[in-house]
């Protein structure tokens, strides 16, 4: 890939920035659609974002970037227009920057979430599903799952009011959607889901009672590394179908470059 003068600049913000992946996978892509265009890391802390943006609403050659930690909230408020899902969740992991300097935000983590899950032959439409967790991830996932039609939601957090905050919301952003608040147990549900942080190291403790696990329920644990969660060997030992973390961020991709206007099919 050789830049030039009339190379397009996307970039990815996130402090801090070495593990991202976003360039890793874009530049390929852009060589492989013939594109004249680069993705670089813009290494910036939380004291300096609105200075950042400021200065990227005026560099005409920048067409966009990827937002992660800590900013997906913050970038929100510097957004002049956001898609539905970034405005239900107040917060957005991607900028469009228009030609005359207007930033168009989104956010596909629950799309990445459900289109992960159906590309791994798992349809959500008509599902139980019991949600571990109620902290950012799982706000995108649970609107995200309701907004797929899923027949029930059970949320489950360690600190209950932060599940209670949860479904109030959910229920207030699709009214009539069956979700409500319950334990941390395993019993019947199609589908178990591990939004919370307990599973990246490998002193914490499991998220789940998995005593009534039965082989019928799909777990899925969004955590990425490690890639086989304490939660996962275990589940896969009792013969349950799993699914890994990787697929939300995977299928998430290729809805980050159309929002970014790149010509995928
Ligand atoms: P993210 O944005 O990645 O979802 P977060 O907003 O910090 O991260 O949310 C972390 C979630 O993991 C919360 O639901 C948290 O529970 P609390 O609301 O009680 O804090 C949950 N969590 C973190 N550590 C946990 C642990 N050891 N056991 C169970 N839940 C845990």
């Amino acid at each position: 890939m050789a830049i030039s003068g009339k190379t397009a600049v996307y970039g990815i913000i996130a402090d801090p920035i070495g593990h991202v992946r976003g360039p890793t996978i874009f530049n390929p892509l852009f060589e492989k659609l013939g594109m004249d265009a680069a993705m670089v890391p813009f290494h910036v802390g939380a004291a300096s974002l609105s200075r950042a943006v400021a200065g990227f609403r005026a560099v005409e050659s920048l067409k966009g970037w990827l937002v992660t930690n800590p900013h997906k909230f913050a970038m929100f408020h510097l957004c002049d227009q956001v898609d539905a899902s970034g405005t239900r969740l107040q917060a957005v992991n991607v900028v469009r920057r228009e030609a005359d300097g207007r930033l168009i935000g989104g956010n596909y983590d629950g799309a990445g979430f459900v289109n992960g899950l159906r590309h791994d032959g798992i349809e959500p439409k008509g599902l139980d599903v019991l949600m571990l967790g109620a902290g950012g991830a799982a706000y995108a996932i649970a609107f995200a799952l309701a907004e797929a039609g899923v027949r029930r939601l059970t949320i489950a957090n360690r600190t209950r009011e932060n599940a209670e905050r949860l479904a109030a919301a959910t229920r207030r952003f699709f009214a009539g959607f069956a979700v409500e608040v319950g334990e941390a147990a395993a019993s019947s549900q199609d589908v178990v889901i591990n939004t919370t942080s307990a599973g990246l190291k490998p002193e914490d403790p499991l998220p789940l009672d998995t005593s009534g696990l039965k082989q019928t329920t799909t777990v899925v644990d969004i955590i990425m590394n490690p890639e086989m969660t304490k939660l996962l060997t275990l589940a896969k030992e009792r013969g349950c179908r799993i699914h890994l973390g990787r697929h939300m961020l995977d299928s998430q991709f290729p809805l980050l470059a159309r929002h970014l206007g790149v010509p995928i099919s």
